[in-house]
């Protein structure tokens, strides 16, 4: 396994290396996995193409890393610990050989169904082990797997699947979710109504009694195509820079794009970075609540502790069901070491009181990680005190889809930690803050534009289908660096503080969402004509989704309701705006450019801070906005 880091010393001198050998360092890492073939050449990069390649002609397979290798010395200890969305049903022990298993059963189902190297593959699932036996078994045979998150709509399904042209939806009939029945299956229906002409079949794993429609010549049940197989599976051999995942996420133009991440680097990647992170011992139980249709599922539910042969907590249902203290019910129950959440759940958790985490006995916790958004001071504190106890360390770590693994964070009993920094680049990490005008800032107690200088074997490679894209957003802003699109600051001692994106990206509990994604689903609603969407503070989430909309004269009276439903039909409910305001028209520059910049300060009340407005054709519409935003 990959190396863990011991102390600060080991630290510091790790770092240095990774900087001054990257190509030594990273092999190193890699070494200690099984490779079929070893690589010819560690790193081969250009930023400008972008063109980035890590271990170039190695040939592995990420399963085997995963599972088999694994199973001489720990086949019968837990690889997931599922815990079911009812309290009141039995948790669930999957053993890494029973694991393995389950993952080749359904391989074999998937060969069976004509699912080969390199096909794409689409998952629409609820947080069941099938999910990850599903994915696991993609990897298995060298197929591409493409989770889309389960509270996505129809029509953003459908968007998923004809970009990434996947020949199957894996899915389930329903989903148990606190205490409402989604109809998964049903969602699926609507999609392949809509378009879908690349799917081939449909697999449902049963895991509700949710009534379903039946189409004999797509849908194949789970149970009837797995549970026959064999419990062997011969692992496809992959090239280290073969497709492994595609995970669509939002950007600040057009429609969602496919972050593509190959095998061989995401797995050194993945890896690494857990045992660094999260301190992993033998024997802990280590929780994630993230949902696996981010990636934060992918690299810290299934990869990551898999690939380090931990025991990774999986759970099916919501923080607040049955009630506000299930999270701490849950840490209780299993002894709970590590725990990974989001701000979002902490704040929403914090305003439920303290006597929720107090009834519960937190003491197996040794360590509290948050990711997804910056996290608030008062969170920050809330989360130490009430569910630390204030002896276990608190690290706030920053990275992205596209990053594929942890990038800044603080490492817990190594380096210090400080409320709301992410503080310190890990091994092979080489962040810079670019000022506006290209060149880098170099000093502490600075401002700029997050961007990383070097690659690191879990950067993204391309974006599904259109490799323009991926150089245009993330490789053009500045010469020769990967630009994140979040701007940070770095106090006196160098550690770095993610403060938000500086796209129009917003974040809203925890999850990205690109502004203009959300106003192209609100102008399909016929009665609009125009809309601008911003986001705001927001005390739980975050950040809220604040829409200016234009709707002609003859729109109903109920066009507010009308909006959040055609954004729920057109991305989900997760982008339904929290406040709508109609306004006659939205100011603009002379070349016709809405000035967000005004709607934000609006949005979030800073009315001192709006500036000159004199610049625009219509100065005269920011009173009126003003007058009319809603509370
Ligand atoms: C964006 C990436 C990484 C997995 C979950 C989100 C924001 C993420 C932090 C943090 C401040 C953070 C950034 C980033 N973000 N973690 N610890 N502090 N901001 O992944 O959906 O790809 O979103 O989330 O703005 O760019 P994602």
């Amino acid at each position: 396994m990959t190396h863990q880091l011991k102390d600060l010393q080991d630290y510091k001198e790790t770092y240095a290396r990774s900087i001054k050998d990257p190509e030594g360092f990273w092999a190193d890492e890699a070494a200690t996995f099984k490779w079929h073939k070893k690589w010819d050449n560690v790193l081969s990069w250009d930023f400008v193409k972008p063109d980035v390649k890590w271990f170039e002609g190695g040939k592995l397979n990420i399963t085997e890393n995963c599972l088999d290798r694994h199973i001489a010395e720990r086949g019968n200890h837990t690889a997931f610990l599922w815990e079911p969305n009812d309290p009141a049903s039995p948790s669930v022990h999957i053993s890494y050989r029973e694991l393995l298993e389950k993952v080749c059963q359904c391989a074999n189902a998937l060969k069976e169904l004509g699912i080969k190297k390199g096909d794409r593959v689409v998952f629409y699932m609820p947080m069941v082990p099938e999910l990850a036996i599903g994915i696991l078994a993609c990897a298995r045979i060298g197929a591409v797997h493409s989770v889309v998150f389960a509270g996505f709509s129809a029509q953003a399904l459908a968007d998923r699947v004809d970009d990434a042209q996947a020949k199957m939806i894996i899915c389930s009939d329903g989903n148990n979710r606190g205490n409402k029945l989604i109809p998964v299956k049903q969602i699926v229906d609507d999609a392949l109504e809509i378009s879908c002409q690349s799917i081939e079949h449909v697999l449902v794993h049963k895991n509700t009694r949710t009534d379903v429609n039946w189409n004999n010549q797509i849908d194949i049940w789970w149970h009837s195509a797995v549970d026959k197989q064999s419990v062997t599976c011969k692992p496809e051999i992959m090239d280290a820079e073969d497709l492994l995942f595609i995970l669509y996420t939002s950007g600040s133009t057009g429609k969602p794009k496919g972050v593509v991440h190959t095998c061989g680097g995401y797995m050194v990647y993945a890896c690494s970075t857990f045992r660094n992170v999260f301190q992993y011992q033998d024997g802990d139980i280590y929780w994630c609540t993230a949902d696996i249709g981010w990636i934060t599922g992918h690299s810290y539910i299934i990869y990551g502790p898999l690939l380090s042969g931990a025991t990774s907590l999986m759970f099916e249902g919501v923080p607040t069901y049955p009630d506000a203290g299930r999270f701490w019910q849950i840490c209780e129950k299993h002894k709970v070491n590590q725990f990974y959440t989001a701000p979002t759940a902490i704040r929403a958790l914090m305003a439920q009181g303290n006597e929720w985490p107090d009834k519960y006995d937190l003491s197996s916790i040794k360590l509290l990680g948050s990711v997804g958004e910056p996290i608030n001071e008062e969170a920050w504190h809330w989360y130490d005190e009430h569910i630390g106890k204030k002896n276990s360390p608190l690290i706030d770590t920053w990275w992205q889809t596209e990053t594929g693994g942890i990038m800044i964070t603080p490492l817990p009993g190594i380096t210090d930690t400080k409320p709301t920094f992410a503080s310190y680049p890990l091994p092979g990490i080489q962040p810079v803050l670019m000022n506006a005008d290209g060149t880098e800032e170099k000093n502490n107690n600075a401002e700029g534009l997050l961007c990383i200088k070097f690659p690191w074997p879990g950067i993204l490679r391309t974006t599904y289908g259109d490799h323009e894209r991926c150089k245009l957003t993330y490789f053009s802003a500045f010469k020769n660096m990967y630009f994140t699109g979040d701007g940070a600051r770095r106090d006196s001692d160098g550690r770095i503080r993610v403060i938000g994106r500086v796209d129009d990206v917003i974040n809203v509990s925890g999850h990205r969402m690109g502004t203009a994604e959300v106003e192209n689903a609100i102008d399909e609603h016929p009665e609009v004509i125009e809309s601008a969407v911003v986001g705001y503070p927001h005390d739980i989430k975050g950040q809220g989704i604040y829409a200016y909309v234009i709707v002609s004269h003859n729109a109903s009276n109920d066009i507010i309701n009308e909006i959040r439903k055609v954004v729920t039909k057109e991305i989900g409910p997760i982008a339904k705006p929290d406040k709508i305001q109609i306004v006659s028209e939205l100011p603009k520059t002379r070349s016709g450019k809405i000035m967000r910049r005004i709607l934000r300060k609006i949005a979030s009340n800073e009315l001192d801070t709006i500036g000159d407005v004199s610049t625009l054709v219509n100065p005269d519409v920011v009173d009126e906005i003003i007058k009319g935003a809603p509370i």
